[in-house]
C-alpha cells in the first residue's frame, strides 16, 4: 500500500458507489449532532419566516461530511444546490456568471473557499451582504462600475483550513460550523449502514475493528470497508468479522489506531531528525518529502487528535506517546523541554 493511501482516500473523486453511501437527509446523517441540530433549526426558522437561509460555513478535515451536509441542507430547504470551488473561480466574470444564474433561495456551495483568489473575495463581500455585485467595466479613464442586484441566495462555504479564511469573509457567515472527528461507535454505526447498502454481512466486532482504524473519518471508514469486502470475498466466506477485518487491514499496513506508513514516517522524522521538535511544518515536509499542505490538512490533525503530536508557537513537538508508538526511547531532557512549551 502506498503511503498516499489516506490522501487518495481523502481526495478521490466520487464513484457511483460513494454517492449511494452518502446520506441523503438529516435522518441518515449520523454524528456531528451539534452541527446538524443547528442546521435543522436554521432551516426550520427560515421556512417559518418564508425567508432565505443565512450563509453557512462548514469547516473541518477532509471526509467528515461537509459536502454531504451541503447537499442535505439543500434537500431540506427544497432548493437547488449550485456547486463550485475556490480554485475554479478564476476571474470576477466567473463569479458574476455563477451569481447571476441563481434564483431566490438557491444554495451556492463553494468548496475549498479558503482558496478563493483575494480579488474574487472582494466581489463576494457585497454579494453576501447586500446581494449586490459591483462590476468594473472598461479600464483606464473610461472605467466605470455598474451594480447588479442579485436574488437573495445562501452561500454554503466549505473549508479544510478555516484558519486561512480572511476575517472579513468569515464574519459574513451567519453560522460557522466546525466538524469534528467521529467516535469509534459513530463510525461503526456508519459502517453498518454502508454494509447494509452494499449488501454485506458484517458482525459488530467487524464494524468496530474497521471503525477504530478509520481515523475518525467516514470517508476512510467506507473505503476500508470496501477493501475488507474484497478481502473476505477471496480469503473467507464473505462475512466481515473482527478477525477477518483485522487481517485485511494488516495487509494494507494500517495499524490498530489507523496510522499508516506516512504517519509513522512523520513521527520518525520528528523524533530522529529533529530530536522530538519543536520543528516547523515546512522543515518537516522537506524531511519526509511530502507536500506541506497535505501534512497540515490530512496527517497533522489526526496525529494531534491521537495525542501523538502537539502544536506549539515554536513548531510541532512529538509527545511521549509518539516515542512509544514507534518504539523510540524518550530522551530524559524531552520531558523538561516540553513542559516549558
Ligand atoms: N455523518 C455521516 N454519516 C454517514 N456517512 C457519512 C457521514 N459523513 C460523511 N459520510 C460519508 O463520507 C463521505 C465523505 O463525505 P463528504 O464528501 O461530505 O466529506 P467532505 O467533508 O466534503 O470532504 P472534503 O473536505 O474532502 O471535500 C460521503 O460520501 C459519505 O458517504
Ligand atoms: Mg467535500
Amino acid at each position: 500500500m502506498s503511503e498516499s493511501y489516506f490522501q487518495e482516500a481523502a481526495r478521490s473523486p466520487q464513484t457511483p458507489e460513494d454517492l449511494s453511501l452518502r446520506p441523503p437527509g438529516f435522518e441518515d446523517f449520523h454524528g456531528q449532532e451539534k452541527v446538524t441540530e443547528r442546521l435543522m433549526l436554521m432551516v426550520a426558522a427560515a421556512q417559518k419566516r418564508e425567508d432565505v437561509l443565512e450563509h453557512v460555513l462548514l469547516s473541518g478535515p477532509p471526509g467528515l461530511g461537509k459536502t454531504t451536509l451541503a447537499n442535505i441542507v439543500a434537500a431540506a430547504v427544497g432548493t437547488t444546490l449550485h456547486t463550485t470551488s475556490g480554485p475554479q473561480i478564476e476571474k470576477a466574470g466567473d463569479l458574476a456568471g455563477i451569481l447571476t444564474n441563481l434564483q431566490r433561495g438557491d444554495l451556492l456551495f463553494i468548496d475549498e473557499i479558503h482558496r478563493l483568489h483575494p480579488a474574487i473575495e472582494e466581489y463576494l463581500y457585497p454579494a453576501m451582504e447586500d446581494f449586490r455585485l459591483d462590476i468594473i467595466i472598461d479600464s483606464g479613464p473610461s472605467a466605470r462600475s455598474i451594480q447588479l442586484q442579485l436574488p437573495k441566495f445562501t452561500l454554503v462555504g466549505a473549508t479544510t483550513r478555516s484558519g486561512m479564511l480572511t476575517s472579513p469573509l468569515r464574519s459574513r457567515f451567519g453560522l460557522i460550523n466546525r466538524l469534528d472527528y467521529y467516535t469509534k461507535e459513530q463510525l461503526a454505526f456508519i459502517i453498518r449502514r454502508s454494509a447494509e447498502i452494499l449488501g454485506l454481512e458484517i458482525t459488530e466486532e467487524g464494524a468496530l475493528t474497521i471503525a477504530s482504524r478509520s481515523r475518525g473519518t467516514p470517508r476512510i471508514a467506507n473505503n476500508l470497508l470496501r477493501w475488507v469486502r474484497d478481502y473476505v470475498q477471496i480469503r473467507s466466506d464473505g462475512t466481515i468479522t473482527g478477525s477477518t477485518a483485522e487481517a485485511a487491514l494488516e495487509m494494507i499496513e494500517i495499524d490498530e489506531d489507523g496510522l499508516d506508513e506516512m504517519d509513522k514516517r512523520i513521527l520518525e522524522a520528528m523524533i530522529y531528525k529533529f530530536a522530538g521538535g519543536p520543528v516547523g511544518l515546512s522543515s518537516l515536509a522537506v524531511a519526509i518529502g511530502e507536500d506541506a499542505s497535505t501534512l497540515e490538512e490530512v496527517h497533522e490533525p489526526f496525529l494531534i487528535m491521537q495525542g501523538l503530536v502537539k502544536r506549539t508557537p515554536r513548531g510541532r513537538v512529538a509527545l511521549p506517546t509518539a516515542y512509544a508508538k514507534i518504539g523510540a526511547t524518550l530522551p530524559p531532557e524531552t520531558g523538561g523541554q516540553q513542559s516549558l512549551l
